[in-house]
């Protein structure tokens, strides 16, 4: 496990979209698994930068996205979905037809996961898998004493979790209870992962994952099993190591 602790949350946004630069570079077909949320936004500001300047290229890259919430539709302005198109997917050159989310709509659930797996097996699995952490030690919607064994599910999501996400909704009830998402499973599958972790608000949970037992109770702590891993953290998300 490769630990870099930088001071600002850029210097770490620059690094990450580094190594997902040269990921390309060396393999212009790779397979990235996506996260959303607060933490990756500066680094997908910074591969739009790349990419504005001929630095990156996705034409042949192929996504899926980490998870997506139950019931909501891609163009909810909550979605995964739709900020992925925001955020990222509308200012680069990926093609429609090589980005993947779970479709929150879908009504057979149990398929939806089975088509995401098979998805992503078809795809040859994923090469670089981007994740943030929730303050539970979530990674994706993998919540405490989720199965290390897990492939893409529908999860129900804890109280903190919703409490943590309802920033983004008009009030906590506006949060769906459930979500889709790869298991930790599919996620310890991908070759390499980068996790990405700001502030203080993710000091507990970076120091249970890297340092402390390895148990569902601590999802992220799984990652301390995986051989390429790569986690960039600012000062504050470092400082209970
Ligand atoms: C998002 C995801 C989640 C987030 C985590 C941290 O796709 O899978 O595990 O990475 O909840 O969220 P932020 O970055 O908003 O603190």
């Amino acid at each position: 496990m490769d630990i870099v602790i930088a001071k600002t949350k850029s210097e770490c946004d620059n690094i990450a979209a580094g190594i997902i630069r040269q990921q390309i570079a060396d393999r212009p077909k790779s397979v990235l698994g996506l996260a959303t949320g607060d933490t990756p936004s500066g680094l997908y500001a910074r591969l739009i930068e790349l990419y504005e300047k001929g630095l990156v290229d996705f034409k042949d890259v192929e996504t899926f996205n980490l998870d997506e919430y139950r019931g909501l539709s891609k163009d909810h302005p909550q979605s995964y979905s739709y900020y992925m198109h925001k955020n990222l997917f509308s200012k680069i050159n990926v093609r429609d037809e090589n980005i993947h989310l779970p479709n929150g709509q879908a009504l057979d659930a149990k398929q939806e996961c089975m088509d995401y797996e098979n998805k992503i097996k078809d795809a040859g699995g994923i090469d670089l898998q981007l994740l943030g952490i929730g303050r539970n030690g979530h990674i994706g919607f993998n919540e405490p004493n989720n199965s290390f064994a897990s492939m893409t599910c529908l999860t129900d999501l804890t109280e903190d979790t919703i409490e943590a996400n309802s920033i983004y909704f008009d009030s906590c009830a506006e949060v769906p209870r459930t979500a889709f998402s790869m298991g930790i499973k599919t996620i310890m599958q991908a070759r390499k992962i980068i996790l990405l972790a700001y502030g203080k608000g993710k000091a507990q949970a970076i120091a249970d994952s890297l340092t402390g037992p390895i148990t569902p109770l601590v999802p992220g702590s799984v990652l301390q099993l995986h051989p390429f891993i790569t986690v960039l953290l600012d000062e504050d998300a470092a400082s209970l190591l």
